[in-house]
């Protein structure tokens, strides 16, 4: 795979007197892993929520393939095969994690019927499957009230993933856990994303963590983009250290 999959250009968006998009111009290329870096208020959320169609910029637009999505709803853009997931996942927390997952397939093949029992689908398998990937089929039948953070996290993840995307955004996925955990998480997210051939871009506070698993990585400043390469380049910037991790 190659080519570019989303392409961002001249986006503008302000809240008052916050100017949170100031001109971004973005490509996120086919089969790759981006992480987004950049000190809070920067604008990486607001790029996602315009991205996802959750906010509407004032100038510029998205394209996702051959489609021009600025503006769409999120629904549409979902169906066009953008996932996302957020900083504290968006589960149903008295529902079992495998439910969470059906729901999910049941929406993405527009099958859900309130009297249908989640159990009868036939994505059952595949969703199971999915679980496996994460090293989370023990855990199917429990609640995602019961689990730990870090396996909400990673249903979070698998829920995005069971709408089949082509791109999947992810808004801090190792925020709020230990170190060792957010490895744990990456290296399963990363081998999920290379079974599914899942693009993704990923907000990411933790260097260590973008060192490790980002194939590129774009520096946000003030709603702009300060520069955009590999991470040990980007990193290596005395610039970018002091402006983005403070030292
Ligand atoms: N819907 C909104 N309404 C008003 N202001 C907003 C809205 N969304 C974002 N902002 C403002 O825009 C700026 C950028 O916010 P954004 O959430 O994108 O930053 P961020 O880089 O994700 O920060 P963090 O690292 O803290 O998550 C901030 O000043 C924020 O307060
Ligand atoms: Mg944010």
């Amino acid at each position: 795979m190659s080519g570019t999959l989303l392409e961002a250009s001249n986006l503008h968006i302000s809240f008052g007197g916050v100017t949170a998009a100031d001109g971004i111009d973005l490509e996120v290329f086919n089969g790759e892993r981006l992480a987004i870096i950049g000190p809070n208020g920067a604008g990486k959320t607001t790029f996602l929520n315009i991205c996802t169609g959750y906010l509407t910029p004032s100038a510029g637009s998205v394209r996702f393939g051959r489609r021009d999505i600025t503006a769409m709803a999120p629904r549409a853009i979902t169906r066009m095969g953008i996932a996302r997931a957020f900083q504290t996942p968006q589960l149903f927390h008295d529902q079992r994690v495998i439910d969470n997952l059906l729901l999910a397939a049941a929406a993405r093949e527009r099958t859900w019927n309130p009297f249908r029992p989640l159990q009868d689908l036939p994505e059952r398998d595949e969703m199971l499957e999915l679980l496996e990937l994460f090293g989370l089929a023990e855990v199917s039948t429990q609640m995602i009230n019961e689990l730990p953070e870090g396996n909400r996290k990673l249903v979070d993840i698998a829920v995005a993933l069971a709408l089949r995307p082509q791109l999947l955004l992810m808004d801090e996925p190792t925020s709020g856990v230990s170190t060792l955990e957010k490895f744990r998480i990456m290296d399963l997210l990363v081998e999920a994303l290379a079974v599914q051939g899942v693009t993704s871009v990923f907000v990411e506070h933790d260097m260590e963590v973008v060192k490790r698993y980002a194939d590129r990585v774009a520096v946000w400043s003030a709603g702009h983009i300060q520069s955009v390469g590999p991470p040990d380049q980007v990193l290596a910037d005395p610039s970018v250290m002091r402006d983005v991790i403070g030292i």
